[in-house]
């Protein structure tokens, strides 16, 4: 497939404020409140380097996590973290679109960069409508007049439709940042081959996008099987009549992700064969691991899935010739619970297929494990990643699309 948008290649930035949507959302220790990741930030520092380098006003535009959330913090510590990591000066001011965001916008120098408050402290922000309802918000109407060029730079934040993703377009010109060019370039590229068996690995806490994107690959017959891990297991276990216990059960109630166990339901009955979930997890009983049958699961956490269903889910992943991951397997960060994860990461990096893997948390892993440099793309992106493999169009791209050639 032939894509086409802009890139900062088209524009000339010299003294220009551009407004630049980067995806700095980073693990942050709940207790600590520290950033315990720095990639995403990592990823973004070409284009902002050369934007600066061009002489820009650059100013950032970003989220973390989501309302209600722990981790949904201000941008301060973020904007000291890429400063760092540029070697550059990142200013910061704790505001989005009022006067003090528009004064200081309005002061910027050339080379300057400006990081404005978590875009999704404003509620529009985080009402995912048609991108051209976007356009129609306070923050685009607020900063478009104070603004020359819109760059989109956070892919991993592709699949939704927000003011900040999709609005400016409407009104500046706009185009890709470097690494929304790389990703777009490597994804559609390796879906314009997908080479059969083709294996999705879905797992990870965020439900919501893994069953989309099964839905899509299931209907579409693009995938041959999906294995279920994290937390999407637990609910295709819960969907299949197992019995997973009280607190796995609430745990799924209070994510509010009881609406998707409908939904397995209805895939498991369609597509049997395709979709594996967990023969065995492992669960946490007095802080140590304990694998048991999934028929047999007592009411503790279940923070793995079991040493039969990695053997399994191994013997998939190395016959497969395309293999798209997205998401741990279990609790990974506590070394009882990282054996899921570990082995099917190292299946992947061994198998002759070509690999993609997605989502922070599952590229954290990788580079920590030491299998980074065997996959053949690791994406900045998780639900956006996994979502575009799933042939779903994502909103930013469509948007990138539609303005190309614009200026
Ligand atoms: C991510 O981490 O996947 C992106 O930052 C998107 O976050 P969201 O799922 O909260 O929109």
């Amino acid at each position: 497939m032939s894509l086409k948008f802009n890139t900062i290649d088209d524009f000339s930035v010299n003294n220009q404020t551009v407004i630049v949507r980067v995806d700095i959302n980073s693990p942050v220790d709940p207790n600590s409140g520290l950033i315990l990741d720095d990639t995403r930030m990592q990823l973004h520092a070409e284009t902002l380097k050369e934007l600066s380098n061009k002489g820009a006003k650059t100013v950032l535009l970003a989220h973390q996590s989501r309302p209600g959330k722990k981790d949904f913090t201000t941008l301060e510590q973020h904007s000291h973290v890429l400063s760092k990591i540029l070697d550059l000066p990142v200013s910061y001011v704790d505001d989005i679109f009022g006067s003090a965001a528009r004064d200081k916008i309005s002061q910027m120098k050339p080379g300057d960069i400006l990081l404005l408050e978590n875009v999704r402290f404003y509620s529009e922000e985080v009402l995912n409508r048609e991108a051209h309802l976007q356009a129609d918000t306070h923050l685009v109407h607020k900063l478009s007049p104070l603004a020359d060029i819109f760059i989109n730079d956070a892919f991993a934040t592709a699949h939704r439709s927000q003011p900040s993703l999709v609005g400016f377009a409407f009104e500046l010109p706009s185009g890709a940042g470097r690494l929304m060019e790389k990703e777009l370039k490597i994804l559609y590229g390796a879906l314009d081959n997908v080479q059969k068996p083709c294996v999705y690995v879905l797992g990870g806490v965020k439900v919501d996008d893994s069953i989309m994107v099964m839905e899509n690959v299931l209907e579409n017959g693009s995938a041959d099987y999906i294995l279920t891990t994290g937390l999407v297991a637990n609910i295709f276990l819960l969907a299949s009549g197992a019995d997973i216990g009280v607190c796995n059960n609430d745990f799924i109630e209070n994510k509010g992700y009881n609406k998707f166990v409908e939904i397995a339901k209805k895939l498991i009955t369609r597509f049997e064969d395709k979709i594996l979930f967990p023969v065995d997890v492992a669960i946490c009983e007095d802080g140590k691991r304990v694998d048991v049958v999934s028929d047999q699961i007592p009411n503790l956490p279940i923070y793995d899935i079991g040493m039969e269903t990695i053997k399994l889910y191994a013997q998939h992943i190395r016959r497969a010739r395309t293999i798209f991951a997205n998401g741990p397997a279990g609790v990974f960060e506590n070394p009882e619970f990282s054996i899921g994860t570990d082995d099917i990461l190292n299946a992947i990096a061994s198998s002759q297929g070509f690999s993609i893997i997605g989502g922070g948390h599952l590229a954290a892993a990788a580079v920590q494990m030491g299998f980074s440099s065997d996959m053949d793309h690791i994406s900045s992106g998780g639900g956006a990643c996994i979502s575009l493999l799933g042939g779903e169009e994502l909103p930013v791209v469509k948007v990138l699309q539609e303005v190309a050639g614009k200026k």
